[in-house]
């Protein structure tokens, strides 16, 4: 597995453009082999989480091409996926496994789904229960993890209220109510990312929303489309990160999903006094677009808890590893979510953070990390424990830090931005 070196970095400037979101990149797939004909999908995430979704669609009887990120999807209609002969195998994507269980569990045949070994440790039922309510046969591992045998069956629309704020619940609900009798509704007490919901109305289905509540009904005629994918801002924020790590710094980047669902970040930068200014606002395929520009400012810091959490939960260690660079440092509390993410990044975060010499206090739902009184950071070798975004938050951190830094594994940052080192390397002024 590959190392990185980091050498500290004085300042990083210049103009980024960035890979298509992952997220969204998952649901334009999975719609686009739903629908009738050939969905055309613009910037798709070069993430391999959105190969491993693609990986699995193929053995549906989904084909796909791909050039120049432009990925075509021959649609197979809503009732056209083939029973596969092997397990589909979703790798290390959370959003593979649950998203594509709840379009399985619908269907007439019988499938296995499976993963990684950090996804097969991921917890499973709260996709399982809405879905057994639902009328859905689904065998998990002991402990109610992957692989996942799925029986595929007649299903019944429900009005489901998770326990836990996941767009990853809620869209596996939403895609099962698709193969549903009556309809299906999520009550979300704490509102989470709804590319899925917009997807779905771009492709034709029929969705409510209105107060926490998103509504579908069964069997719609989904049609192909041709679709952009914004960048990524869950990827932005490392560079947005960088800047407010290196005194001088001034960076640009263009095209990125701004969607009032995961921009939570930028106001939470913002209040923290980040020189954040966004322009060029536009919609383009139900989606908000735009450019960002980001100078360098030293950040108050501050708390982050309460419902805002789910809709920064990915921007989590980012945040958090900018703690030693602020005047207050960073306490973010009731995310315990983090813990069942890639790796349990509660622990990764600390543990990294405190071999550069940060004061780091961990607590079940989050962290404190002390500011910039606590002293500066110092070069240290980091194992991200293969976590994508553990690796690349330690990458940024390890550009304001006195010496050298090796990033252990880090070609597991591909998971969701495989050009991340390159890039970082060619806006870097040393
Ligand atoms: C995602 C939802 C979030 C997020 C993940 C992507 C999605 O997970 O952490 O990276 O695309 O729906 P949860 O829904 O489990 O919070």
């Amino acid at each position: 597995m590959s190392k990185q070196k980091i050498r500290p970095g004085k300042k990083i400037a210049g103009v980024v453009e960035l890979p298509g979101d992952k997220s969204i990149s998952h649901r334009y797939a999975i719609l686009g082999a739903l629908a009738e004909g050939t969905t055309e999908i613009s910037n798709y995430a070069s993430a391999a989480d959105c190969r491993s979704t693609l990986k699995c669609l193929e053995r549906l009887g989904v084909k796909s091409d791909s050039k120049d990120r432009v990925v075509r999807i021959h649609g197979c209609g809503l009732d056209g996926l083939k029973a596969p002969r092997r397990t589909l195998d979703a790798e290390n994507s959370g959003t593979t496994i649950r998203l594509l269980t709840g379009v399985l569990a619908g269907q007439s045949f019988r499938s296995t789904i499976t993963g990684d070994a950090s996804l097969r440790r991921r917890p499973m039922r709260r996709i399982l229960d809405p879905l057994a309510a639902m009328g859905a046969k689904i065998v998990p591992n002991d402990g109610g993890v992957a692989p996942l045998e799925i029986q595929g069956s007649t299903l019944h629309g429900i009005e489901y209220a998770p326990p836990v704020a996941s767009a990853q619940v809620k869209s596996a609900v939403l895609l099962a109510g698709l193969f549903a009798e009556g309809e299906t509704s999520v009550h979300e007490a704490t509102s989470t990312r709804d590319h899925l919901e917009i997807a779905l109305r771009e492709f034709g289905a029929h969705v409510g929303s209105s107060n926490h509540v998103v509504r579908v009904a069964p069997r719609p005629r989904l049609l192909a489309r041709a679709v952009t994918v914004p960048g990524d801002l869950s990827s932005a924020v490392f560079f947005i990160g960088a800047a407010l790590v290196l005194p001088g710094s001034q960076i640009v980047i263009h095209n990125v999903g701004l969607n009032p669902t995961r921009s939570r970040i930028l106001d939470v930068l913002i209040s923290m006094g980040a020189p954040i200014h966004i322009a060029s606002l536009q919609m383009r395929d139900g989606e908000l677009v735009g450019d960002l520009s980001i100078e360098h400012a030293t950040l108050t810091g501050g708390e982050i808890s309460g419902p805002q959490v789910a809709e920064l939960i990915d921007e989590l260690p980012m945040l958090a590893a900018l703690g030693p660079f602020t005047e207050q440092g960073i306490v973010i509390r009731d995310a315990k979510e983090l813990r069942v993410k890639e790796s349990d990044r509660i622990v990764a975060i600390a543990e990294a953070l405190r071999r550069m010499g940060a004061q780091v206090e961990e607590f079940p739902d989050g962290l404190r990390v002390s500011g910039r009184s606590a002293g500066r950071l110092r070069g240290a070798k980091i194992d991200p424990r293969n976590d994508h975004r553990i690796a690349m938050a330690m990458a940024v951190a390890a550009l304001g830090a006195e010496g050298d830094s090796v990033i252990l594994d880090a070609d597991c940052a591909a998971i969701s931005f495989p050009e991340f080192f390159a890039t970082l390397e060619r806006l870097v002024e040393r």
